[in-house]
């Protein structure tokens, strides 16, 4: 008898200061009203903003839905990564060509787009807010949230 593996998921975009951080902490919230025991975490492809919180930005926008993400701190995707965690999403198509690069061979990972989860927007990125205003980031939060509820059921069940 095998000893079942307690989910991981790692939420991967570019900066890891925008959209895996929202992704991340709507995602918890999700899993623990639900009571899934599951680890969670996100990183960036880029190193540019290692150390830093989420946007301000971000954090607002998770804030008016009740969720601190102010704690987090931006982080860098490694390839021990895709050892540790059971399922990592990527938000859009370059994070997931970037996954796959440095991905190594036997990493045990399920590596996928995160809106792959989404009934209806499967093969689609989740669009980068980072260089536009407020509304992007409204939008980037329905759709992580969409992807959360998506994961609770399918891990749930
Ligand atoms: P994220 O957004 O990938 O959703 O965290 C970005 C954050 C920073 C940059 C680009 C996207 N940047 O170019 O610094």
């Amino acid at each position: 008898m095998s000893i079942p593996t307690r989910p991981a998921v790692l939420f991967v975009c570019l900066g890891n200061i925008c959209r895996s951080p929202m992704a991340e902490g709507v995602f918890r919230l999700a899993a623990q009203e639900a009571g899934l025991d599951v680890e969670v975490e996100s990183a960036g492809t880029g190193d540019w903003h290692v150390g830093n919180p989420p946007d301000p930005r971000a954090q607002a926008t998770a804030q008016r839905y009740g969720v601190d993400i102010s704690h987090y701190a931006a982080r860098q995707v490694e390839p021990g990564d895709f050892r540790h965690f059971t399922h990592i999403f990527a938000l859009d198509h370059h994070n997931l060509a970037d996954l796959r690069a440095i991905a190594p061979s036997q990493g045990q990972a399920e590596l996928a787009l995160l809106l792959d989860l989404v009934d209806g927007r499967q093969g689609q990125s989740v669009g980068d807010p980072y260089y536009g205003g407020d509304e992007g980031f409204e939008q980037t939060w329905a759709d992580v949230s969409a992807a959360a509820q998506a994961l609770v059921k399918r891990l749930g069940a």
